[in-house]
């Protein structure tokens, strides 16, 4: 899809040609002289329009305006969660067979957190999954023109915006295809196709490789599945050599069946999500291929599929990750922090300025959050505190979760150093501390979104999340420095 900014007024804005005018209406809304903004002057004053976020008011080929529907749409306080709301709603009304180009007008002048706002809401109310269906019904809006009479001072909100519509669309893309479309091997070209560009480089490593470098954890857990594991190494370079790159870590379990520890059939399909945090992993790659900001940054992505078999890992098996340390598998469904112990300690050449790790880990973390925020868990408050408001800011926000050391003492076992899972009780926090094992030699954050990386029910199908988070942290490094 493609959004483009122009500085108008809404009476200028209505005489743009378009299938559909959304009006973005707030509640300190002051009409000028011509007649739209008389007409909305008048729909709020007599409560026809209510000021609440998401109240809706449709005109039908309106003489005041080219386009055929107008929906005036009230953004209430005009935050940013308030503009997501009424983008959705109005798009969500405006929407028709023959909606191609729409034009999305603020009706007095925009803060930038509300152009972000906009455009993510508008991309997110128009995205449409194809890829295995047999009659496809690709999203008809190809185009989007956003206007303010400030539009000036708002093209770098803007184009943030933009990219990261495109990285929350590649990491909805790959995560929402199902496991047979979306093998390790098929996560790995789409990792090295990203990477076609000046900047990047993608380094693909299969099995015998990561043998050689004793990633035992990883192996142990791809070794049930017939679909050859990969470990994705992607890079940006930005900036110069010397400035130390940012690491971010995928889980990339292309499906999660449990393994021997098998799951119960009912939703199982859902753990073909299981590779969201790489997904986001990909989506901030794209977003960073247009934005180019001057920071470096890796990805790395451990891909495979945990499935019981023959040759599948056992309850009660002593593996040894690349750490040196011995594991014993106690469950062969908590299998993440398996996979990504490894990318932890591989991480560790790159003598990281920080390392934030992605995934969806417990249902644990999904129990204690829900699907608002993510869970956040790190050592390192400086961060924490980064992250935390990058959350905010993006509106894909986190919350941190404590690491008190009295959470480590379920993980000690007779068998090995540490065992891959405690009891029941504070599960997101207990997969966090085996994590941080792993991850005492830099700045690292550990982002569980169990329950944000997807939506269940009738919308069922990812959210893209965290991208947006993870690239307003980003560009804020590139400012930092
Ligand atoms: N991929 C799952 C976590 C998950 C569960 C994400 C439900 C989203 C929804 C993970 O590999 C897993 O199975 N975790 C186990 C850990 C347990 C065995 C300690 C869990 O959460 O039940
Ligand atoms: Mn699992
Ligand atoms: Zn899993």
């Amino acid at each position: 899809m493609n959004f483009e900014i122009k500085p108008m007024a809404l009476a200028q804005a209505a005489k743009e040609k378009c299938d559909a005018l959304i009006v973005l209406v707030s509640q300190d809304f002051k009409a000028g002289k011509d007649e739209l903004s008389g007409l909305v002057a008048q729909a709020l004053k007599s409560a026809d329009l209510e000021s609440k976020a998401g109240k809706l008011l449709t005109l039908y080929r309106a003489p005041q305006s080219h386009a055929v529907r107008v929906v005036l749409a009230a953004t209430g306080d005009g935050t940013a969660r308030s503009v997501r709301t009424a983008v959705l709603a109005a798009v969500a009304a405006a929407k028709s067979a023959s909606l191609k180009k729409m034009v999305l007008c603020f009706a007095m002048p925009a803060r930038e957190d509300a152009v972000r706002a906009a455009v993510l809401a508008a991309a997110d109310a128009t995205y449409a999954y194809t890829l295995t269906k047999s009659q496809p019904e690709p999203r008809t809006v190809q185009k989007i023109i956003l206007t303010a009479s400030n539009a000036s001072e708002l093209q770098t909100a803007f184009d943030r915006a933009v990219a990261t519509v495109s990285g929350v669309e590649l990491a909805k893309e790959w995560a929402n295809r199902p496991a047979n479309h979306a093998t390790p091997t098929l996560l790995a070209q789409a990792a090295q196709e990203l990477a076609e560009v000046p900047k990047f480089s993608c380094e693909v490593l299969g099995p015998k490789e990561v043998a050689e470098l004793g990633m035992g954890a990883f192996m142990a857990v791809a070794q049930g599945s017939e679909q050859a594991l990969r470990f994705v190494v992607l890079r940006y370079s930005g900036a110069a050599k010397s400035h130390a790159p940012t690491v971010l870590v995928g889980k990339g379990i292309t499906f999660d069946s449990g393994g021997i520890s098998l799951k119960p059939a009912p939703e199982m399909d859902e753990m073909k999500f299981d590779m969201s945090g790489a997904a986001s992993v990909l989506g901030v790659f794209r977003a960073l291929a247009l934005l180019k900001p001057a920071i470096n940054v890796v990805g790395l992505i451990p891909a495979c599929e945990n499935l019981p078999s023959g040759r599948a890992v056992k309850p009660g098996d002593v593996v040894t990750s690349m750490s040196g340390q011995t594991i014993e598998v106690l469950n062969t469904d908590a299998e993440g922090r398996m996979i990504l112990c490894d990318a932890l300690t591989y991480a560790e050449r790159f003598k990281p300025r920080a390392v934030i790790d992605i995934a969806t880990l417990t249902g644990a973390c999904m129990i204690a959050l829900g699907g608002v925020r993510s869970g956040l868990f790190s050592t390192h408050d400086a961060l924490a505190t980064a992250l935390l408001e990058a959350g905010e800011l993006s509106q894909d926000a986190c919350w941190r979760m404590p690491l008190d050391e009295e959470y480590a003492e379920g993980l000690k076992t007779s068998f090995a150093d540490v065992a891959n899972v405690a009891g029941r009780a504070g599960g997101a926090i207990t997969a966090a501390k085996f994590l941080q094992r792993f991850a005492e030699k830099y700045a690292w954050a550990h982002l569980d979104i169990a329950g944000t990386a997807w939506k269940t029910g009738t919308s069922k199908g990812a959210s893209g999340r965290p991208v947006g988070l993870l690239v307003e942290y980003l560009v804020q490094q590139a400012h930092a420095k």
